[in-house]
């Protein structure tokens, strides 16, 4: 399930949407209808679809990485509520999605919380999924670099050179995601992904070249392909839009058409 730095990784987040049975039909509709060859998808259901998320997978043989949307950082213990990384590997799970905005703003997840959370989910063989992005208020006051900077930094802070195939960031602006959210331009997307790119190359040299980084927010079918035509850009972070076979399926058409990077 590797993927080489000049595919595209796109995947969805089905925050807290559909059941177990819901979850298993949907992958298996869509390895019915995508594209084998188009690079890496990744679908990041709730805990409780995670199992049936798994094989689908594996009976459908999709390229398709199978995440988990949190995790705590410990390894078992009395943490009422929290799942562990340990747990997630043992069912199949390849990734853990990290610092998604609902967790930091809804769930007050702190950056040395992630941290934490970082360490553990690759001490155990989890793909990580880190997401940053400045609010809309940061983004008024001229300092949304330096909040996506000191998320990076703080999150990956300790990481060694040998563990970066294993990370993907996904920069989503906090004020393009979901229903009241405006998409990002590739104008405002530009500088903010060439200085993650600049950040993760001073952490972990060559191997920070090959991370991917993803854009996401209010992405639709409309917009996918233009979002991959920034540079650094090397794949997509979806939501609303993927939530179906057909929908999600636009955003890959989108995404090959626009582009002009056929896989
Ligand atoms: P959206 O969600 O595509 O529905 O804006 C993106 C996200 O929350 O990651």
């Amino acid at each position: 399930m590797w993927i080489n730095s000049s595919s595209l990784l796109l995947g969805t987040n089905l925050k807290m949407n559909q059941t177990a049975a819901e979850t298993g039909r949907f992958i298996i509709e869509l390895a019915e209808v995508l594209p084998r060859s188009f690079g890496q998808y990744f679908i990041i259901p709730p805990f409780t679809s995670l199992a049936a998320a798994v094989r689908a997978r594996d009976e459908s043989e999709l390229p398709v990485w199978i995440g988990a949307q949190n995790m705590h950082w410990e390894p078992s213990g009395a943490f009422t509520g929290e799942i562990s990384a340990a747990m997630l590997t043992a069912l199949g799970v390849d990734l853990a999605l990290l610092g998604h905005a609902e967790r930091r703003g809804l769930f007050h997840e702190t950056d040395e919380d992630l941290q934490r959370k970082v360490q553990a989910a690759l001490a155990a063989g989890l793909r990580v999924l880190l997401c940053i992005g400045e609010t809309a208020g940061e983004r008024a006051n001229a300092v949304g670099l330096e909040t996506v900077g000191r998320q990076l930094k703080i999150a990956l802070n300790g990481i060694a050179a040998d563990q970066a195939p294993m990370l993907q960031v996904a920069y989503e602006p906090v004020w393009s995601i979901g229903a009241g959210g405006t998409p990002a331009t590739p104008d405002d997307i530009a500088p903010v992904a060439t200085a993650i790119r600049g950040l993760l190359v001073s952490q972990f040299g060559d191997g920070g070249g090959a991370i991917p980084i993803l854009y996401g927010g209010s992405v639709d079918p409309t917009n996918a392909g233009i979002f991959l035509q920034v540079p650094e850009i090397t794949g997509l972070f979806v939501g609303r839009a993927a939530w179906t076979p057909p929908g999600f399926l636009a955003i890959v058409d989108s995404a090959r058409d626009m582009s002009g990077r056929q896989s």
